[in-house]
């Protein structure tokens, strides 16, 4: 285990929100100051989940239900991993009221359990502090006058590229070997930060041993990455990141 972060101000404390981060399609990302009784401060990234499209609002809302649109996916991602009594899965399969409730149930807490063990295992994730509902707490990244930018945005000498690359290897290396695909890794959930390349959006991770399309996850997320670095100039070959990746499974 590695030890929490010591800026973290642990309870009790009052939290006040510093203002937006990002908003995108699917979160909210706000940065929070917190103050300890003590007067002590700390920063940090709070993500607020979105509800997407809404199909049968009413009945959603009386589910109380966040993510309506991702259901279906969630089946795929999910298949497996968490849901191993049969008479679950069905329900989910089927999205009945209570496979819906199943799912929202274990959505909120996922992102939080997967960046935790990431972050123990030594991949450079933020490090995830708390959630609840649909909020999650974790490590801001960035200082003062800016927030660290997307790799898709970050302005990388040709040095940092490689560099970047090299990163990019050894984390999958380790996420792989932690038996876990991203799911959705791009250069929009990369952060480039003084040197660092930082992993980031996890809720659709899967567990590759549970996931039957787990693999698949696994490919697609290192041709889509590798894409975006061959467009930048650099010589690499998907295909032979992704098979040096089966070595570490
Ligand atoms: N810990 C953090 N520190 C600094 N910025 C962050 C942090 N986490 C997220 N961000 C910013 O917020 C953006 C959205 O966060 P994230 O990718 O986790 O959510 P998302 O569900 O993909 O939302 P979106 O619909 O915007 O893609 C990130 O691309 C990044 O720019
Ligand atoms: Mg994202």
């Amino acid at each position: 285990m590695r030890t929490p972060p010591s800026w973290l101000v642990i309870e009790p404390c009052t939290d006040a929100d510093l203002g937006v981060i990002k908003t995108g399609k699917e979160a909210q990302v706000n940065l929070v100051q917190r103050t300890g009784a003590d007067g002590d401060t700390c920063q940090f990234a709070r993500k607020r989940y979105l509800p997407r499209e809404v199909k049968s609002k009413g009945e959603l809302e009386a589910l109380g239900v966040q993510r309506a649109s991702t259901f279906v996916n969630d089946v795929q991602y999910r298949e497996g991993r968490q849901f191993r009594k049969s008479r679950d899965r069905r329900a989910i399969e089927r999205m009945s009221t209570y496979g819906k409730r199943l799912l929202q149930d274990r959505w909120t807490g996922h992102e939080y359990e997967i960046m935790t063990r990431l972050w123990n295992a030594g991949l450079n994730v933020p490090f995830p502090i708390a959630y609840s509902d649909d909020v999650f707490d974790l490590e801001y990244i960035g200082d003062d006058t800016q927030a660290a930018p997307q790799l898709q945005s970050a302005r990388l000498s040709r040095l940092e590229l490689e560099n970047a690359f090299d990163q990019l290897v050894a984390g999958l290396r380790l996420l792989v070997a932690e038996g876990l695909a991203h799911g959705d890794l791009s250069a929009y959930n990369l952060l480039w930060w003084e040197g660092q390349l930082v992993f980031i959006d996890f809720p659709q991770a899967v567990d590759i041993a549970e996931n039957l399309a787990g693999l698949d996850f696994v490919h697609r997320d290192v041709v889509n990455v590798c894409t975006w670095f061959q467009r930048k100039g650099l010589e690499i070959d998907a295909e032979e990141v992704f098979a040096d990746l089966l070595g570490f499974l």
